[in-house]
């Protein structure tokens, strides 16, 4: 794949994100090859919350973004003059998360007179498989991470088209509810994973499909479901099996994820599906999708843990694209919440 624009001038961008509760700083050229990337997670600040605090984070965020950008330069090895551009997480996220990021991706863009590019997350999270490999178009994404529940389908490079998403709790949000009822500190998901693979037995648990041609997901019931069973336990006085719920909650959501993105890969006929988002770490969903698409000989990238969770090397993967087209953000741009993803690509 051609990864030079017009100019035939290859592409060195500096990416930040701060969208939620990682600061992070990236260096990486063409959109794929990664000079550095610096991630500072605040988890163990909200840890004593039970989940993200957005003043807090925001609170983080400013005391970090110099520090980690000051790394991510010097790890990379370069000249802030040889940049290409700075991108940054436009949207979506915490809004006072998000203002940290684009304020220092302003200053350094205007300071350095480089260009700025605003970033769509998701999209990064999509593209953070271009630093695993090429990507083949048509292609589908999965996205899972404790925002967003997403099926994305991409005609070809820089079409985004969502085909499905969840009406109710993202997957990891899911987790994370179910991972407090069982006892678990924030971020619950890992836990959930653990005791699920070492579950002997399961709790039988629904599974929510929705309409029978639906792409979209719904989690709440399944979370309900879990606090019931909990509660039930609690209220007989009996042990609650937390392994066993651990196990039937899993199977239930991950059955459900990967049959629905293998649906979706048949019926547009995606030559690939790319599985992203800090749920994508998940033991359980990774063996079911990778047996479902040996299975059904559809490839399937997964990129390895560090690109899955929130950073900056995505967004600059993302960022390239922009690049490429010469689509560039103005100074006063403004960090966007809501930025859905196909505005943002401009394919509405
Ligand atoms: O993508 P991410 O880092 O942040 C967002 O953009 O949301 O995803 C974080 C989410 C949390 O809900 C966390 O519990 C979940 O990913 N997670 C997991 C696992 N590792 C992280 N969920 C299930 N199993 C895991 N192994
Ligand atoms: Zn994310």
């Amino acid at each position: 794949m051609n990864e030079q624009n017009h100019t035939g001038l290859h592409s060195l961008i500096l990416a930040i994100e701060t969208s939620c509760d990682e600061t992070s700083v990236a260096v990486v050229r063409d959109g794929h090859e990664v000079l550095s990337s610096v991630i500072a997670s605040q988890i163990e600040t909200h840890k004593a919350f039970g989940g993200v605090v957005p003043e807090v984070a925001s609170r983080k965020h400013v005391e970090s973004i110099t520090l980690i950008l000051e790394e991510a330069v010097r790890e990379a090895g370069v000249d802030l003059q040889d940049l290409s551009a700075v991108a940054v997480t436009q949207g979506p996220g915490l809004v006072g998360a998000l203002l940290v990021g684009v304020v220092a991706a302003k200053s350094l863009a205007y300071a350095l007179d480089k260009p700025l590019i605003g970033t769509h997350h998701i999209a990064g999270h999509i593209y953070a498989n271009r630093i695993v490999g090429p990507i083949e178009y048509p292609s589908m994404a999965l996205v899972v991470s404790g925002g967003h529940t997403e099926l994305v389908y991409m005609r070809d490079e820089g079409s985004f088209e969502l085909i499905g998403r969840t009406r109710d709790d993202a997957v990891g949000e899911a987790y994370d509810k179910v991972a407090r009822a069982l006892g678990f500190p924030y971020p619950g998901g890992p836990h959930v994973d653990k005791l699920a693979l070492e579950a002997e037995e399961a709790v039988d648990l629904p599974r929510v499909w929705l309409e029978h041609d639906s792409y979209d997901f719904s989690f709440s019931g399944l979370k309900s479901a879990v606090l019931n069973v909990v509660n039930q336990s609690k209220m007989r006085g009996e042990e609650v099996k937390t392994a066993a719920i651990a196990r039937g909650f899993q199977e239930s959501v991950t059955e459900v994820l990967v049959e629905k993105a293998v649906r979706a890969v048949k019926a547009y006929e995606a030559k690939q599906l790319l599985l992203c988002g800090g749920v994508a770490a998940n033991r359980g969903l990774r063996q079911l999708l990778t047996e479902r698409c040996d299975q059904e000989s559809i490839p399937l990238t997964i990129p390895p843990h560090r690109y899955c969770t929130d950073n900056a090397a995505m967004i600059a993967a993302a960022a390239h694209l922009k690049w490429k087209q010469g689509s560039f953000t103005p100074l006063h741009m403004k960090a966007d919440p809501q930025l859905s993803l196909e505005e943002w690509a401009g394919t509405l």
